[in-house]
């Protein structure tokens, strides 16, 4: 039975109270051994939440799983004089994954490859897992990197996924021509379509935006993956 990463991204969303509201509902959802076993769920918030997080995380220690935290960015540079960056070190005591090159960083923050590297780069050097983003096969892959996301930007937010078919394509394009070992898709993923993508043989999970919001739906989410 292949490992499922859910990925849930709060983009710019949510307060505090909503976030400890959601962590509450999701640990007191329950879950069907075979519902939730083999699944990876990582969440990335806004990054002011990340250390209010953690702590609630190591809270629910006990419960049926665990929920890991990610960054929805990274800084491309190391400690230094650089005004309104967060420094990776700081990052890594409260993420264990960071979301890279995601197409709204692309577009709103003129990201290119070259900074994408460097950002990749300096994951891999605090030991940060990058969940690299690409918008379609072509899409350059700095080195080192082993789990991609697909998210073709027509269907970010829009309510028209890509096929789950040409997202397998895409994942098993990817896989021949670098050196990844997974491949989610990420792009108006639902309750009710979550699982034509990860039964594809080469999807490995899924990257989840506005379905990620409301725990309910979540939780559904990950039920039917
Ligand atoms: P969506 O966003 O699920 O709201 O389409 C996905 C993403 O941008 O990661």
């Amino acid at each position: 039975m292949k490992k499922l990463l859910i990925v849930a991204n709060w983009k710019s969303n949510k307060n505090i109270e909503e976030a400890m509201q959601w962590m509450y509902e999701i640990h007191h959802a329950s879950f069907g051994q075979s519902e939730i076993e083999n699944k990876e769920i990582i969440l990335c918030p806004p990054l002011l939440l990340l250390p209010g997080l953690k702590s609630l995380v190591d809270t629910y220690k006990d419960s049926p799983f665990t929920i890991k935290l990610g960054s929805q960015d990274m800084s491309p540079f190391d400690a230094g004089a650089y005004t309104g960056e967060e420094p990776p070190h700081l990052l890594k005591e409260f993420a264990e994954y960071a979301i890279i090159g995601h197409s709204e960083r692309r577009t709103h923050f003129f990201e290119n490859d070259d900074m994408l590297t460097q950002k990749v780069n300096e994951a891999f050097h605090y030991f940060i897992t990058p969940l690299f983003c690409i918008q379609n096969e072509d899409t350059f892959i700095p080195k080192g990197v082993k789990i991609c996301a697909y998210e073709p930007p027509s269907a970010i937010g829009t309510g028209r996924p890509d096929t789950p078919e040409n997202a397998n394509n895409v994942a098993d394009t990817v896989k021949k021509s670098h050196h990844v070992e997974a491949v989610l898709y990420g792009g108006s993923v639902k309750p009710e379509n979550v699982k034509n993508f990860t039964q594809m043989e080469h999807i490995d999970g899924v990257l989840i935006g506005g379905a990620s919001l409301d725990p309910f739906t979540f939780i559904q989410i990950i039920k039917n993956s």
